[in-house]
């Protein structure tokens, strides 16, 4: 079987899209709009200056756009960019009264169409935990393209500790993969992305404890 993460996650967007989205949220559209809210909360602790009205921004695997109605009317333009054409149509459906945000669909790997420094400010939240590791790396590398010099990316990864499991076979595109900061470190430096800082967030999943890492790096000169 090889990987299909077009595919799966089409199919993930019309079975239960907020379910795959946020799978801890059981409840109606209000509490699918709440986690939304709390976590750009959580999101831009402590960097709610990366938030103005020259800002542009993108938001890589941005599912039905249940962040970007919250990170939207606080900056200058938004761009979601997801691997799933239904989970844009909806995040387009959805968001319509916003002005300032359009939704593409991506090809899994790159953020082709959007041009080499263009943007200000790139985030990502629980997105890259599900691929497998070598299409992190092109996006990191795909980031530091489409940043301008001294553009800031805020991206959420799951720390490794000495009870993760390995990761899941690349066909899985949805299983967790887990990572430890100082690899993350080196292969941003390594495109580019000068860090900035680490924020922990513990975590309880069933059967698992972990640290939601909260990187800010940032584009060199
Ligand atoms: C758990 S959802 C999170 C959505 C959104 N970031 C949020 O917090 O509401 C993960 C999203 O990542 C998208 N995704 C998975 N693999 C991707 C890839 N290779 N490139 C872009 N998006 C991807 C999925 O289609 C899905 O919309």
């Amino acid at each position: 079987m090889s990987m299909d993460m077009k595919g799966d996650w089409d199919r993930r967007a019309r079975t239960n899209a907020p379910w795959f989205i946020a799978t801890s949220v059981e409840g109606g559209q209000e509490e699918f709009d709440a986690s939304g809210r709390r976590d750009v909360g959580y999101f831009f602790d402590g960097l709610e200056e990366l938030l103005h009205d020259e800002q542009d921004v993108l938001d890589i695997g941005c599912g039905i756009g249940r962040m970007d109605g919250f990170v939207a009317p606080h900056v200058r333009s938004l761009v979601g960019i997801d691997v799933s054409g239904e989970m844009v149509r909806k995040a387009a459906e959805r968001l319509a009264s916003l002005d300032n945000v359009r939704f593409v669909e991506g090809d899994g790997w790159t953020l082709q169409p959007l041009g080499d420094a263009t943007l200000g400010l790139v985030i990502s939240h629980i997105c890259f935990q599900h691929m497998p590791r070598r299409v992190v790396s092109s996006y990191f590398a795909e980031v530091s393209r489409v940043l301008r010099t001294g553009g800031d990316f805020v991206f959420q990864m799951p720390e490794a500790n000495a009870d993760s499991p390995a990761d899941p076979p690349d066909e899985d595109t949805f299983g967790m993969r887990f990572y430890e900061e100082q690899p993350l470190r080196e292969e941003l430096a390594g495109v580019g992305l000068e860090w900035q800082g680490a924020r922990r967030f513990e975590v309880e999943a069933p059967n698992l404890t972990f640290n939601q890492l909260r990187i800010h790096v940032r584009k060199r000169a």
